[in-house]
């Protein structure tokens, strides 16, 4: 593992980084019931104490779901994400998983690359899946 695990002191720093890379952030209260649920795992990177980079998936019943990741504005483009998700997908396996799930909005090019680049593929779009109407694609990985 290159990042290291979320602990409940994490979330508020994640909650505060969150807000500040999407337009429809989880909250506090939604990172806590997540982080409680007892099928989750985050794992994060810092620099100078901080948290720069965070992602977190549940795992129930052989699959695995990647519901949030992101890297601070200033820290992207370095190979992070990448590092989050290699985590996330390392941890997916030990947990027993057999295919990892996410969704991405159709309009997220930079996001779609990343997963396309750690060996995602398209499954199928939903359509107005986001409050805002916008579609997201289902992308999967199959782990061996
Ligand atoms: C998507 C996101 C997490 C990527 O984080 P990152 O730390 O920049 O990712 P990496 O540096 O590991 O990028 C890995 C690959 O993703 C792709 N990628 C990342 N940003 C990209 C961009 N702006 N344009 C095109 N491709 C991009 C590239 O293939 C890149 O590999 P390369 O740099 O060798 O070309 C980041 O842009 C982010 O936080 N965005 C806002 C939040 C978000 O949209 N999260 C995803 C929700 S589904």
């Amino acid at each position: 593992m290159n990042g290291r695990a979320w602990t409940y002191a994490d979330l508020s720093a994640i909650a505060a980084l969150e807000a500040e890379c999407f337009s429809d952030p989880w909250n506090l209260r939604m990172l806590a019931e997540s982080f409680l649920s007892g099928h989750f795992f985050g794992s994060l990177l810092e620099e100078d104490g901080a948290v720069i980079a965070y992602g977190g998936m549940s795992v129930v019943e052989g699959e695995a779901e990647v519901q949030l990741i992101a890297t601070a504005e200033m820290y992207r483009r370095c190979g992070r994400g990448g590092m989050i998700l290699q985590d996330l997908t390392e941890e997916a396996k030990r947990r027993g998983a057999k295919r990892i799930f996410l969704e991405v909005r159709v309009s997220n090019a930079p996001a779609m690359m990343l997963y396309l680049k750690h060996g995602f593929r398209g499954l199928y779009a939903r359509s107005r899946y986001y409050s805002d109407g916008e579609d997201a694609l289902v992308m999967v990985k199959e782990l061996n």
